[in-house]
């Protein structure tokens, strides 16, 4: 149970999305955070989310920035892209600390974020890409964090050690698969359960904003091609690459066990391949590989559940290490 005397005053905004559902149920019971605030779109009438009941009963509130601003420490943004993009500066502006769940801010060039993301502005302050495993030291004391993108988050943790070393070479192919909760709570054609229970289909190819978030943490050229899984949560990427020549398999450990010894939320499963439901509700990433160093090949497998290691759990292990509490509080 939450004291509350040295708490860090937090907010959500979009608590009644998906990601914000889980933002709220995260935070209400972390030991260090009181929810002072969450909150819907503007101008939405204030309502009860049954998801949340006996997390957070009172009614959520339209979005009120100045009601965020005056009465939090941190505002998480659950937000669609282009309200996060408004919103991030004013509060930042105010000196709110900020974890952004939208891709708005992620992409550090401008030219490249100018042209997936045309509605950001600057916002006054730079963003530390939050991927805590990657980013630790930046992300301590930061004021405004982009949290990393649930495909990015998997591929990155995936292959950012294999590429670092030197291990792999191109091409890199990443087959990623999506529970349909990350598209949102609102359906579209493609989402509607009677289009896609039953199916699986491949959207984004050469089109995905998230192949520029994995290539910017890389500095290689992936093939990046998303699937919708019709299943409600959790992604699983098979990651396909070239060994360098010379490399074992003994390699492949050794560089994942060193990028991810004091890492509390990576699961190394080596030839076990992991499963979504090894991860759903949890802020694990799983990593497993296959080696055939005959023929250079790798296949590496990776899953995490999209609405938190891919969403609120990863915004909550970010905002810990940037107040200095222990980075799994409240994750476990
Ligand atoms: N879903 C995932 O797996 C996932 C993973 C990583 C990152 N993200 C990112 O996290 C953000 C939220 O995603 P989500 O899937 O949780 O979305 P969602 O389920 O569609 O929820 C969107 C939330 O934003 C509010 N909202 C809608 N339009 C708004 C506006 N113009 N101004 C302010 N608030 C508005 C909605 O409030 P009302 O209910 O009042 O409309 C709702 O609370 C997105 O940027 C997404 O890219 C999502």
């Amino acid at each position: 149970m939450n004291s509350y005397s040295d708490a860090v005053r937090v907010g959500v905004a979009g608590a009644t999305g998906y990601s914000g559902v889980e933002l709220v149920r995260l935070l209400a019971r972390h030991p260090r955070a009181r929810l002072t605030a969450a909150m819907g779109s503007p101008g939405s009438e204030p309502r009860r989310v049954r998801a949340l009941a006996r997390v957070w009963d009172d009614p959520i509130a339209p979005l009120d920035i100045d009601a965020l601003a005056d009465g939090c420490d941190a505002v998480f943004l659950a937000l669609p892209e282009q309200a996060s993009a408004a919103v991030a500066p004013e509060l930042l502006a105010r000196g709110t600390r900020v974890f952004d769940l939208s891709g708005a801010f992620r992409l550090r060039d401008r030219e490249t974020r100018r042209q997936w993301y045309p509605h950001t502005p600057d916002a006054g302050v730079t963003p530390v890409y939050g991927l805590t495993e990657r980013y630790r030291t930046c992300l301590a004391k930061s004021q405004f964090v982009a949290c990393a993108g649930c495909y990015p988050t998997a591929a990155i943790l995936s292959l950012q050690p294999l590429v670092a070393a030197d291990l792999v070479e191109q091409p890199i192919v990443i087959d990623a698969k999506s529970g349909v909760s990350g598209a949102g709570k609102t359906p579209t054609e493609r989402t509607h359960f009677s289009e896609c229970h039953g199916s699986l289909s491949a959207y984004g190819v050469f089109s995905h904003r998230h192949a520029a978030e994995i290539e910017q943490e890389l500095d290689v050229p992936v093939t990046f091609v998303p699937h919708l899984l019709p299943i409600d949560r959790g992604i699983l990427e098979t990651i396909y690459a070239t060994l360098r020549p010379g490399i074992t398999e003994a390699d492949i450990v050794d560089a994942y066990r060193r990028a991810y010894a004091g890492s509390p939320f990576v699961r190394l499963t080596g030839s076990e391949l992991p499963e979504i439901k090894h991860v759903t509700h949890t802020n694990f990433c799983d990593i497993g590989w296959r080696v055939n160093e005959s023929r250079r090949q790798l296949v590496v497998v990776a899953c995490i559940d999209n609405l938190v290691k891919g969403a609120a759990g990863q915004a909550v292990q970010n905002f810990n290490v940037a107040f200095g509490f222990d980075e799994a509080l409240g994750l476990n």
